[in-house]
């Protein structure tokens, strides 16, 4: 069997051929999911939309015993697809003016708390730094205890509250920016996580 603990993840561009695949995970991450056109068309047509996926690293030896997950991903393909690995989580950003403002991330609900959310975030913070962004921007449910943790371990802090801004039961979201992303000293810090993610990961 392969161990799965041991595996590592990738970083890709989002691209319109792995919308359908994110769909399960979105519907099980959001009570208001987003539906595969919006997706498809902040791809095709948002020009300030950059979105990234996460996929396991398969090991060398494919021919292994598989476990199940890569016997389900097998059993979908009657051919080996482009892309063998299954998709377990996306994320991505609108770059508006000089702020990057997270416009989703999830990661699959079997595969959370194993670093895949902190390397798109910082997928996404490289990418904002390369486009001179000054910081990066969010909204969260108040509620959403997890995703405020995430965040706050990479400097984000509650700037502000919207008011019932969630439709679907009316929960207030917080405002959460990051310090400025260009300065040395948050660059650094940045670093000093990766770093030890890429250490925990390849454990
Ligand atoms: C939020 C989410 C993307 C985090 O993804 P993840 O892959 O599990 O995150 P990571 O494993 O990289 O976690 C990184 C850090 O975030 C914090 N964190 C993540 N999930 C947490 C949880 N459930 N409880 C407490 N802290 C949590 C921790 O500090 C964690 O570091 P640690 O594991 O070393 O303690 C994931 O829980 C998710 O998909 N949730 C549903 C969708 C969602 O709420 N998205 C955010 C919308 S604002």
């Amino acid at each position: 069997m392969i161990d799965t603990s041991a595996l590592r993840f990738q970083i890709e561009p989002m691209r319109v051929t792995d919308v359908d695949a994110m769909m399960p995970i979105e519907e099980e991450a959001f009570t208001a999911p987003w539906s595969a056109r919006a997706y498809t068309y902040e791809l095709q047509h948002n020009a300030n939309a950059y979105y990234y996926v996460a996929r396991p690293v398969l090991p060398a030896a494919m021919n292994a015993p598989l476990d199940s997950i890569w016997q389900r991903a097998r059993g979908i393909f009657s051919r080996p697809p482009a892309h063998p690995a299954p998709l377990v989580g996306y994320a991505g950003f609108w770059f508006i003016v000089d702020e990057a403002h997270i416009s989703t991330i999830a990661t699959h609900a079997e595969w959370r708390r194993r670093g895949i959310g902190e390397l798109l975030l910082i997928a996404m913070l490289e990418r904002a730094l390369e486009l001179r962004a000054v910081t990066m921007t969010l909204e969260a449910r108040v509620s959403n205890l997890g995703a405020l943790a995430l965040y706050r371990k990479y400097g984000f802090e509650v700037v502000g509250t919207r008011t019932k801004y969630y439709h679907d039961n009316n929960e207030d979201a917080f405002i959460m920016t990051t310090p400025p992303i260009q300065a040395a000293e948050y660059r650094e810090r940045i670093g000093a996580r990766q770093m030890n993610l890429r250490a925990g990961l390849a454990r």
